[in-house]
């Protein structure tokens, strides 16, 4: 199984994602938050590339089961419903819901990956179950980290440490032949140095500092619990579930690939 890794989504094309496996991975906080989501009981998450979308598409669906959810500079979009904190994503305020989706690099790394033959979302909070799926499909896989476009060259530390652990627990696995790019490579070199204590990368990341700096002190703690919330995301059609074997109700297969 061969694994590459980008280190940001400025520059793909979605085209290139065709019929590949992809991990979307954005740790603060849409990958934590799309999980969080699901695992407390929303029905899905639709993201999408921009508010305009967010507002047109929302507006079209049923207003009492639809919510819009996202941030800009990680703060609540005005006119939204929730914001990107996991924190927000309660059984109580999202039970049943579909959520239409908007941040700032992470749900436009899970559009721009809607023709991947298989996309799921992964966080340091479901790394096992993102790592259990690729190992399942024990395909080839993209394991693409959303960074930051705030930062110069849109590299993430937190997301980059999230996918190196993703290589290292495939390495570790009995009978896992891996081929690794230089980018997964690198990233597995950092979360070699990083992974010891993922709260404090966290809490010493640029957008870790950003977020606290906000108000957000506690969502950081909240992304660094390895495997507390063992949910896979999956995209089927536009909008992003629970894998079948999670699901309380009937689920999207993974797209095997042609052989
Ligand atoms: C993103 O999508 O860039 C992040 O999730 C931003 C955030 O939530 O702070």
């Amino acid at each position: 199984m061969k694994i590459d890794l980008t280190f940001s989504v400025n520059n793909i094309d979605e085209l290139q994602l065709r019929d590949k496996n992809v991990v979307v991975i954005d740790v603060l906080r849409a990958s934590t938050t799309v999980i969080a989501a699901l695992h407390n009981g929303a029905r899905e998450i639709i993201p999408v590339s921009n508010i305009e979308s967010a507002v047109k598409i929302s507006g079209s669906l049923f207003g009492d089961v639809t919510l819009r959810g996202g941030e800009r500079g990680g703060k609540m979009i005005q006119g939204f419903n929730l914001g990107n904190s996991p924190l927000e994503y309660t059984e109580a305020s999202i039970k049943g819901k579909s959520i239409i989706y908007s941040t700032t690099n992470g749900s436009i790394a899970m559009w721009k990956s809607r023709f991947a033959r298989n996309m799921v979302v992964g966080a340091f909070v479901n790394l096992s179950k993102v790592t259990e799926f690729l190992s399942k499909t024990n395909e080839d896989a993209l394991v693409m980290c959303a960074g930051d476009s705030s930062e110069p060259n849109g590299f993430s530390l937190e997301d980059a440490v999230c996918g190196g652990m993703v290589v290292q627990q495939l390495s570790q696995m009995k009978n896992m032949e891996l081929e690794l790019s230089d980018s997964a490579r690198a990233a597995h070199t950092l979360y070699k140095s990083f992974g010891r204590s993922i709260q404090k990368m966290l809490k010493d990341s640029a957008h870790g500092k950003y977020l606290a700096g906000i108000g957000y002190k506690e969502d950081i703690q909240y992304s660094a619990q390895v495997d507390s919330l063992p949910v896979l995301p999956i995209l089927s059609g536009s909008a992003l579930k629970l894998k079948k074997d999670e699901k309380r109700a009937a689920e999207p297969e993974i797209t095997p690939a042609v052989k």
